[in-house]
């Protein structure tokens, strides 16, 4: 029978790219979304691929999705982390709201989405969790303490979560994008965003579809030895 995988923010994106690459993988994949239903209808249509719509920074919102999905499909075999959100500007310009929900659906995703589905894991001693952290949580970024805060603790989420996870065949890794070719990354404003792109290595923005690879291994047999781990895809604009 085919795995079970969900994907927070799967519809579009770096999600969306995620999505395909399990489907290809034998997964059975179902996207999570959590406001705009016209991308999610259209990747529906386009990929055949199902969406399902909560809120990740809900905590009992994941709960009752994670069942929803359950009772529909089956247990959940594997869980991407890729939900979240932007809300830039400098401290003395960022509100408390600002603040705080980047924090609540980034950071507190993670922790809802797992709540949900790890013990399930352990049960059956197989599971797969990969979180989507940021170049911006392992080396901050100008005008942005708190996606860069939440960030970084998805980094620590992933560690800790991962040494539970080891001795019951769950692994929980990480994988660290870079910019990439995405609408999150398009809204930067174009002359901060040349003068990122000019630090980049490699000379690009990366393709959604370069992390998406990176999750499909993280969630397969061959990376049951891979835990703890994040791996960074960045063109080489942080070496770490
Ligand atoms: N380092 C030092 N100074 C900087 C700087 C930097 N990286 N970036 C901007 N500044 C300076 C500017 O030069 C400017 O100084 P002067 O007034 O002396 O010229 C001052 O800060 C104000 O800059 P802005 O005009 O840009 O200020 P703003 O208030 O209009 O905008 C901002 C601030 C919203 C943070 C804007 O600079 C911005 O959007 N920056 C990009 C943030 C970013 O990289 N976001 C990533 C989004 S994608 C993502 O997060 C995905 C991922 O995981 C990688």
């Amino acid at each position: 029978m085919a795995r079970i995988a969900i994907v927070t923010g799967g519809t579009r994106g770096i999600g969306r790219a995620i999505c395909e690459h399990l489907t290809q993988d034998g997964f059975t994949v179902i996207a999570n979304y959590g406001g705009n239903d016209a991308a999610a209808r259209a990747f529906t249509a386009e990929t055949g691929i199902a969406a399902r719509k909560w809120d990740v920074g809900d905590h009992q919102a994941c709960l009752d999705g994670c069942a929803g999905v359950e009772a529909e499909f089956g247990p959940v075999d594997a869980v991407v982390n890729n939900a979240g959100i932007t809300r830039d500007g400098t401290l003395h310009k960022m509100s408390f709201d600002d603040w705080n929900e980047v924090m609540r659906i980034n950071l507190g995703g993670c922790f809802n989405m797992a709540k949900a589905c790890f013990p399930g894991m352990r049960d059956r001693k197989w599971g797969r969790i990969v979180n989507i952290g940021s170049i911006n949580g392992q080396a901050g970024q100008y005008g942005q303490v708190n996606y860069a805060a939440a960030k970084s603790g998805i980094h620590g989420f992933t560690k800790a979560l991962a040494q539970e996870g080891a001795k019951v065949g769950v692994t929980v890794n990480a994988i660290a994008p870079g910019y990439i070719d995405t609408d999150m990354v398009a809204a930067v404003p174009e002359p901060v965003l040349e003068k990122i792109v000019a630090k980049i290595p490699v000379g690009r923005l990366g393709e959604a579809s370069e992390i998406a690879r990176g999750v499909a291994f993280l969630c397969s047999d061959d990376a049951g030895f891979v835990t703890g781990s994040t791996m960074s895809i960045n063109g080489g604009q942080h070496m770490y």
